[in-house]
């Protein structure tokens, strides 16, 4: 997306967005010069942010690896998919099973434009727009509704997008929401920013997220174990990126020579029986 280019209508190149700057820290070039500067400013206060969001893409991979094979799940709702970028949820769920569905929702029209364009060609894949603060609407829409079947299995992934909902858009309830109306052996996959280790950093780039295109809502470990409500945690439980069933990933797990703080809270949950 070089910024010479024409902006695409629709398109704030003014404002950060939060998809771009995830991008940018990930080493994409789906971003703005407004987005780089954003996220230089939170790689000033938090510059091993780069390796969390590898390492946060790292357990969803594994998440969804440990699903498919231990669970026998075919079917991914990837809520806040962001942009596409190289391990993508579709390409891990093919990798194993070809005929898997994989529905993609996002509510940033960047992302959106971008998803399309690369699953164009992809079967049994489709993007549709949707706010994770109208759950209900996400499940009706007539696409996703084509590819799911509500009477099996789902795996749902809120992977690094719950901190975008403050306390009054009531993270717990749109859970509840989805939860109830998946079958049972369905399983939630998530991971959450939180400020309990780096406090003030973590403050500092929640700041930066106040001026961008959407807000960062820190939240403690109890806070987001509070999410998994009416889930099963699987073992290991709630823990940090690279400690979830660790493999050959999570020993780049370090910062300048140290292990990575705990940025984020991860786990997958089973709907209980
Ligand atoms: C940090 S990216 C995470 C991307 C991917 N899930 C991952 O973890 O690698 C967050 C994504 O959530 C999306 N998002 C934020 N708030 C949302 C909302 N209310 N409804 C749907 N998507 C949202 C953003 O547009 C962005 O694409």
């Amino acid at each position: 997306m070089p910024d010479e280019a024409p902006v695409p209508p629709g398109i704030d190149a003014s404002t950060p967005n939060a998809a771009r700057m995830y991008n940018y820290y990930l080493g994409g070039k789906d971003n703005f010069a407004v987005d780089r500067a954003a996220a230089e400013q939170v790689l000033k206060v938090a510059p091993e942010a780069r390796e969390l969001a590898r390492q946060n893409r790292a357990f969803m991979r594994r998440a969804i690896q440990h699903v498919m094979a231990e669970t026998g799940i075919r079917q991914f709702i990837d809520i806040g998919t962001g942009l596409p970028t190289e391990g993508n949820v579709h390409e891990i769920v093919h990798a194993r099973d070809p005929d898997a569905a994989i529905v993609y929702v996002d509510n940033d029209p960047v992302v959106l434009a971008h998803a399309r364009a690369i699953l164009s060609r992809t079967p049994r894949t489709t993007t549709i727009r949707g706010d994770l603060r109208r759950p209900i609407d996400i499940l009706n829409n007539p696409e996703l509704r084509d590819l799911i079947d509500f009477s099996q299995p789902v795996a749902i992934l809120l992977v690094a997008v719950l901190h975008f909902l403050t306390d009054d858009d009531k993270p717990g309830e749109v859970i509840a929401r989805l939860r109830d109306s998946l079958a049972p052996g369905s399983h939630l996959i998530l991971s959450h920013v939180t400020a309990d280790e780096r406090a003030y950093a973590a403050q500092q780039g929640a700041a930066v997220y106040r001026k961008a295109s959407a807000s960062i809502t820190l939240r403690h470990r109890q806070q987001i174990m509070e999410l998994f409500d009416g889930f099963e945690l699987i073992p290991p439980g709630l823990v940090k990126l690279h400690d979830w069933r660790p493999d050959e990933d999570s020993a780049f797990a370090t910062y300048r020579g140290r292990e990575l703080p705990t940025w984020f809270y991860c786990g997958v949950g089973r709907i209980r029986d």
